[in-house]
């Protein structure tokens, strides 16, 4: 592909949650030994990349969003030497390797925090990270009234006194990005990486770093959905992290293919748009999209707003429609769509969950995504249509969420279940036998191995998606809406006209050769709930 058309600006990234995705050790967890033995099922998706959930040393306090070091390997999942090899393999088969920066907080075991814990009170060490004195009497109250994303407070305090901050759980103190060792750290750190191959970074939290230094109280709400903040808010989409980002940039743009990929939560367009700055982000996840009822009005309003906002940075949009930290799309579609799911997984009437219609409109979505210009990343399991583990047994929930939230939120453990590779066997081909957490005994059915050649699977629908995709549609960033029928959501791209029914009746479809449906075609009439693509 040209230069006036890099690869990121069409590409399709597969998300491997490397815990969870195959284990080569037989360990119960996933592993890199593991995910090298799986790279040609990848690259038979046909994908053009994968990124990487963090593999760093750490005490999977948080999955591995709790670094303790940032340039070695957890033990559990390999070794340097490993993850060398397997960026070199994947490589070889025409996958790039997209890392996970971390750059918000690192674990309290790292070595900065261990050293902070270990000076005192105003101790140059400490001023690595968001170290402050308590209020009240005694300076027994936290300094803010901040509430964690995770639930709680964002500080805990120390043997001496001092409270350090945490947006997350208290494993995962927030450094200090107004300290010249922190900057230059992850300058270096990303470099580490680009050097051994790495196309890349997804960028966690890249909404926070930046803290008003006045730490203002926020009137703290008690169950955060998110930080949308904006530049007056004390910790979240701050104006001045986008310099931090451009230090970055110019670092990896001595890299001519590798891209920064923002995961910003924010309040609007207006505000993602800066992420995507020529001098910043190469791409930012559209999380509105991912987060958009099964409904016409939702799903066109999240594409109508990103697709032009995109194009005005210069960008393309970034789709996606699940990752590690949702509830996997087969869930929230199969629900009414006026539920919010996170608060059913947690105490709803689970006779309200319809799989065959999940199932259904996840396909559907998925035609939907692949339709649409600009990159879209796939989580994996996404392409196996597996629902949300909604009835793990408590004693194995491992996401800080649910105990931090006293049980409020039940937490991202369901969509993390590890992945079944055979119909049959322990842990279904996962690993040798077990699997960190439990998988439903019926998974054996929506195994890889029970969907590989199998027409109508959710699977082979990926692939072909994929497969026309390129065929059809690489290089292209044209889009325009058409009216197409009645209750449809339908674009044209170039020669292709992707038509959504999400009406509650079959209808006419406009003329065309049909491409590819995400269900079968009723006398050719589109069915409800059922995407096409139509060659015209
Ligand atoms: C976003 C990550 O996707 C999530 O899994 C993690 O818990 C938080 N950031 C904190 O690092």
């Amino acid at each position: 592909m040209s230069s006036s058309h890099p690869w990121w600006r069409h590409a399709v990234v597969y998300q491997v949650y490397l815990r969870s995705f195959s284990d080569g050790d037989g360990d119960g967890t996933g592993d890199i030994a593991g995910l090298r033995l799986r790279l040609p099922y990848i690259r038979s998706l046909g994908v053009d990349a994968i990124w990487i959930n963090p593999w760093y040393v750490s005490p999977l306090n948080d999955g591995g969003y709790d670094v303790a070091d940032y340039r070695r390997i957890d033990p559990r999942f390999g070794t340097l030497e490993d993850a060398i090899g397997l960026i070199e393999e994947a490589s070889g088969l025409g996958l790039r390797v997209l890392l996970d920066l971390v750059p918000n907080h690192t674990s309290t075991d790292h070595v900065w925090f261990q050293e902070a814990l270990a000076s005192a009170p105003g101790g140059k060490a400490r001023a690595r990270y968001h170290f402050r004195p308590g209020r009240g009497p005694g300076g027994a109250e936290p300094p803010t009234d901040w509430i964690s994303v995770f639930g709680g407070r964002t500080w805990s305090r120390v043997g001496d006194g001092e409270w350090y901050l945490h947006l997350f759980d208290s494993t995962q103190p927030d450094l200090n990005w107004a300290h010249p060792e922190v900057r230059a750290e992850f300058l270096d750190i990303i470099r580490f990486w680009l050097e051994r191959g790495a196309s890349g970074f997804r960028v966690d939290v890249a909404n926070g770093l930046e803290k008003d230094p006045s730490y203002p109280d926020v009137g703290a709400v008690d169950k955060p959905k998110g930080i949308p903040g904006g530049d007056l808010h004390p910790y979240s989409d701050r104006d001045p992290l986008h310099e931090i980002v451009r230090e970055w940039r110019s670092v990896v743009d001595e890299y001519p293919e590798a891209i920064l990929v923002a995961e910003a939560w924010v309040e609007n367009w207006d505000r993602l748009a800066r992420y995507l700055r020529p001098d910043e982000y190469h791409q930012a996840f559209n999380f509105e999209f991912m987060e958009a009822p099964w409904t016409e009005e939702a799903m066109k309003s999240a594409i109508s707003i990103a697709v032009p906002a995109s194009a005005a940075m210069g960008a393309v949009p970034t789709w996606v429609l699940s990752n590690h930290d949702i509830v996997r799309q087969v869930t929230r579609y199969g629900l009414p769509q006026t539920l919010d799911a996170r608060d059913w997984l947690l105490d709803g009437d689970r006779e309200l969950f319809d799989p065959g219609l999940g199932l259904r409109r996840a396909k559907a979505a998925a035609l939907l995504m692949l339709g649409l210009p600009g990159s879209a990343y796939i989580y994996q399991g996404e392409e196996l249509g597996l629902p949300e583990v909604h009835d793990l047994p408590l004693e194995f929930l491992d996401d800080p969420t649910y105990t931090r939230s006293e049980q409020t939120m039940k937490g991202r453990d369901g969509c993390r279940v590890p992945i079944p590779w055979t119909a049959e066997g322990g842990s279904f081909g996962f690993g040798t036998d077990g699997s960190w957490l439990p998988q439903p005994a019926d998974w054996g059915g929506l195994s890889v191995e029970s969907q590989e050649g199998v027409p109508d699977s959710m699977l082979e629908l990926y692939r072909t998606a994929i497969r026309l995709r390129d065929q059809h549609l690489a290089g292209s960033e044209s889009f325009e809406w058409v009216e197409a029928c009645v209750g449809c959501l339908a674009f044209q791209r170039e020669s292709v006209l992707v038509v959504v029914n999400f009406g509650p009746e079959s209808t006419v479809m406009p003329e065309g050769e049909i491409l590819l449906a995400s269900s079968r075609l009723v006398e050719d009439r589109l069915p409800p709930d059922t995407t096409a693509w139509l060659g015209v």
